[in-house]
């Protein structure tokens, strides 16, 4: 229907650690080659749940945009844009707001959740009750097609196709619907016309999915119809109004395997990153310290690999050989833990160097990282532009 735009965003945590490269940057580096690509700062969504303490925010949106940069999203591929310089996803976030029954809103499971698991933070407000309403407009205003998200967010992705549902069910019966629909049908020219009619009774008459697949793709094809028009016919093939908003679908992310320094997952929380950033002496040094099998108490003592965090690192970096050196070594009291680390630090500073060099470009010139993002900011108006005008009309708004 519209093109296959690829969506998501990150809340502002400030710089980010090798367990966000494994788990989200390398899967949107990877999208970004695949689909047109936008990803976002969501600081509005940090404010939900900092509120109180909004001095960090920005800071933390530009050390992150670095690091988004160091592990190569590039700029020239995909749009990167900061939530708040764009005003629409308020105003969409507003005008949801007026359909948006309660109910949906306070089952959401990360509701009670994080009310529960952030106890020590006043979250009985209004904007976090809000929160997966805000992520909905974020979604829909750009009419993305899928979006790479963690397993915590299925719901909110969810929510907003429910959401999306909705908005087309109250917005997109326009008077006199069945006839501008019919109306476009006409200019598609008698042909394709009539092929369009037979599939969309197939599909009304029969449920045949493929029928309703071949009638998209035609009007996919099409080129001479309005936006509204396209808006209509899609709907209308299925036997609703007009498709205003895009249900989107969650790319589900799988979890980070990333093991952290004491064999937990990687997680800032827990206090065992390795930063994206981190210099070569200091991973050394956070390797070379990091505990071991505790059973492995002297070098001539056998261990078990499979009790030692290291072991893990070696399953995210080591080839096969490196793998069955370190595990014999272990095994058999032929290595000690020393020797066994070190193609783990020679693997993470090789994963490192480009990255701490295309760091240190964006460090040595922040005037480069402000225009990537005022230039991803205009792009990324003037698609939620394009989204604001028709729900503005369907809505009943447009003034002009
Ligand atoms: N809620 C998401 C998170 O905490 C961040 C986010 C905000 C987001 N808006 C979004 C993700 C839109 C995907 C799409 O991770
Ligand atoms: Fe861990 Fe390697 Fe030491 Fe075995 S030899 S305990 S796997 S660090």
């Amino acid at each position: 229907m519209y093109e296959t735009r690829v969506l998501s965003g990150m809340r502002p945590t400030g710089s980010l650690h090798l367990g966000h490269y494994h788990g989200v940057l390398k899967n949107w580096a990877r999208l970004q080659t695949e689909y047109p690509c936008l990803f976002f700062v969501a600081d509005w969504h940090a404010l939900t749940t900092d509120y109180d303490a909004p001095g960090d925010v920005q800071k933390n949106c530009w050390d992150m945009v670095v690091d988004w940069l160091a592990a190569g999203i590039d700029p020239n591929q995909a749009i990167l844009f900061i939530q708040s310089q764009i005003a629409e996803h308020a105003e969409l976030h507003l005008l949801l707001s007026m359909m948006a029954p309660l109910g949906w809103l306070e089952r959401v499971p990360t509701y009670k959740d994080q009310q529960e698991k952030l106890s020590h933070k006043d979250l009985s407000t209004y904007g976090f009750l809000g929160y997966p309403l805000l992520q909905a407009a974020d979604i829909l205003i750009y009419r993305a097609r899928f979006v790479p998200v963690g397993e915590d967010q299925v719901p909110h992705v969810e929510f907003t196709r429910e959401v999306a549902r909705r908005f087309n069910h109250l917005y997109g019966k326009e008077p006199g619907f069945e006839d501008k629909a019919k109306a476009a049908v006409k200019k598609m020219g008698t042909k394709k016309a009539r092929l369009l009619n037979e599939l969309r009774t197939r599909f009304m008459e029969q449920g045949e999915a493929e029928a309703l697949s071949r009638a998209q793709a035609l009007l996919e094809g099409q080129q001479n119809l309005s936006r509204g028009d396209r808006e209509r016919l899609y709907g209308w093939l299925e036997g609703g109004g007009k498709k205003i908003l895009v249900e989107p679908e969650a790319l589900l992310t799988e979890a980070s395997k990333m093991p952290g320094l004491d064999g937990q997952k990687m997680s800032k929380s827990y206090g065992n990153t390795i930063s994206l950033r981190e210099d070569p002496e200091s991973v050394a040094k956070k390797i070379r310290t990091m505990p071991t099998d505790p059973a492995r108490v002297k070098r001539s003592d056998p261990g078990t690999p499979e009790k030692c965090p290291v072991w893990s690192l070696h399953l995210v970096y080591s080839d096969e050989a490196k793998k069955r050196w370190a595990h014999d070594g272990c095994t058999t009291a032929g290595i000690g833990c020393l020797e066994c680390k070190q193609p783990v630090i020679d693997a993470i500073n090789a994963e490192l160097a480009p990255m701490r060099a295309r760091a240190q470009v964006y460090l040595d010139d922040p005037t480069l990282v402000r225009n990537i993002v005022a230039d991803g900011c205009e792009k990324a108006k003037r698609l939620a532009g394009e989204t604001m005008r028709d729900v503005r009309e369907a809505m009943g708004l447009s003034y002009s």
